[in-house]
């Protein structure tokens, strides 16, 4: 992808990576609009970065996401990325009974939450130039981590929803994560 000239919107902007790439593509004078639920976070981190914005946003909640397609789509008509970093990353213990909660809110936003981004965002990237759409998935993934079931379980089917979105995705120059196109090549 290239990296600059962009108009990104990046889930998962109030920390850790998504934060990191926040900052970095911002410096290259993209346009970022960073996402996340904790508004406090989301207002100090464009305070501290002049010409970024944010955007209140749950990719538990349809209504969120809806909201936040709406806003963002209204205030920057030329948005061509997507970066899917939001995620939880919490342990289990299937031992004792409470790992129900923790395993419903990990599918919940970690897989649902990327689907329905995809879902809400696609069609209106799907004929930019240069469009890009990035999901994070996990090494856990591919090396299965037994505190993290549900986090290792979901990624599997997050990794195959990039090449599917990737094999689908019709735009020459557009790519669904430059990693995931590379692979799907040899699926499509
Ligand atoms: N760190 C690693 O070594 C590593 C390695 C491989 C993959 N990953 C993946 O990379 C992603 C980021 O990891 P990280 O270590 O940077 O995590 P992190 O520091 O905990 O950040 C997680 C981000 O996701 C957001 N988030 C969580 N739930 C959300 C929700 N329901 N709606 C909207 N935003 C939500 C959080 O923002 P709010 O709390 O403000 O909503 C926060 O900005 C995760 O998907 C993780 O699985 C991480």
């Amino acid at each position: 992808m290239k990296t600059t000239n962009n108009t990104m919107l990046i889930t998962g902007g109030t920390s850790g990576l998504g934060l990191g790439l926040a900052q970095r593509f911002h410096a290259l004078g993209n346009t970022v609009i960073i996402a996340g639920r904790r508004a406090d976070l989301l207002d100090e981190t464009v305070a501290a970065h002049r010409g970024m914005e944010s955007v209140v946003l749950d990719v538990s909640d349809p209504e969120s996401i809806a909201s936040a397609y709406k806003s963002v789509t209204a205030a920057h008509p030329e948005l061509n990325v997507l970066i899917n970093m939001a995620g939880i990353m919490l342990p289990e213990n299937l031992l004792d009974g409470s790992a129900l909660p923790v395993a419903e809110d990990t599918i919940t936003t970690n897989l649902l939450g990327p689907i329905r981004m995809l879902n809400a965002f696609v069609p209106f990237l799907v004929g930019r130039d240069d469009a890009v759409v990035m999901n994070v998935s996990s090494g856990l993934a591919f090396v299965p981590l037994p505190s993290h079931p549900r986090t290792t379980r979901r990624r599997q089917p997050s990794t195959r929803t990039r090449r599917a979105c990737a094999c689908s995705w019709p735009t020459p120059g557009s790519r669904c994560s430059s990693w995931s196109r590379r692979r799907s090549r040899r699926h499509c």
